[in-house]
């Protein structure tokens, strides 16, 4: 597959440190959540880096200067529930201002379509630039369906960030949302036949909120 410039592989040996670590079995749901926090700031600073800057006078105690400032809440960081949840503490550090949106879906066992059960994303989503987070892209079911209906809100971009994804999920938002790039800490190797990533990282909801 050839996912040049649409996948952004976030190789920083600090987060492949933090990674590794939090793919072990025996992470205490604690140190997993501090790390998916830490994580996630690091993150924050990649799929940030081609945000806008203005410029704004600020007196320096020698001078007066040009100088670049962003607008947080351009941002619209928007959680796919429960997992997505997850990294939001960490980005709103980095991006204190950013706007937070909510995406609910639950798989229908009968007929398999992804149903929707809450949306909340802030209003004038055509003024902000969208990041949908999600810590696993897995099938990309519920990416492809969160993004579906984040595009009837019209932002100006849609960029979408994980811990994990792997071949299948990206092969389906590649046909699903060719537009919307994936940042990425690692691309694993597989989906097994319950729909979870090899080697992986097992259930990310419950390994953030000690579910199981
Ligand atoms: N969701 C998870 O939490 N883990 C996986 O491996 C796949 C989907």
């Amino acid at each position: 597959m050839n996912t040049q410039n649409f996948v952004h592989w976030i190789d920083h040996p600090l987060v492949q440190h933090k990674l590794t670590l939090m793919r072990k079995k025996d992470a205490s749901t604690n140190s997993f959540r501090t790390l998916l926090n830490e994580l996630s700031m690091l993150m924050a600073y990649e799929v940030t880096r081609d945000m806008e800057v203005s410029y704004v006078t600020i007196e320096t105690p020698l001078e007066t200067m040009q100088a670049p400032t962003i607008d947080g809440k351009k941002l619209a960081i928007i959680s796919i529930l429960r997992a997505g949840t997850g990294i939001l503490d960490g980005m709103l550090k980095i991006v204190p201002g950013a706007r937070v949106g909510h995406v609910g879906l639950y798989r229908d066992p009968n007929t398999l379509e992804s149903v929707e059960y809450f949306f909340k994303v802030p209003q004038n989503m055509s003024e902000r630039n969208a990041i949908v987070v999600d810590p696993m892209l897995a099938t990309g079911n519920s990416a492809v369906a969160a993004i579906t209906r984040i595009k009837q809100t019209h932002p100006k971009s849609i960029k979408f960030m994980c811990l994990l994804a792997c071949p299948e999920g990206i092969a389906n938002m590649r046909e699903a949302h060719p537009d919307v790039h994936i940042y990425t800490a690692a691309i694993d190797r597989q989906l097994n036949e319950h729909g979870y990533i090899l080697p992986g990282l097992g259930d990310a909801g419950d390994r953030i909120f000690g579910t199981k």
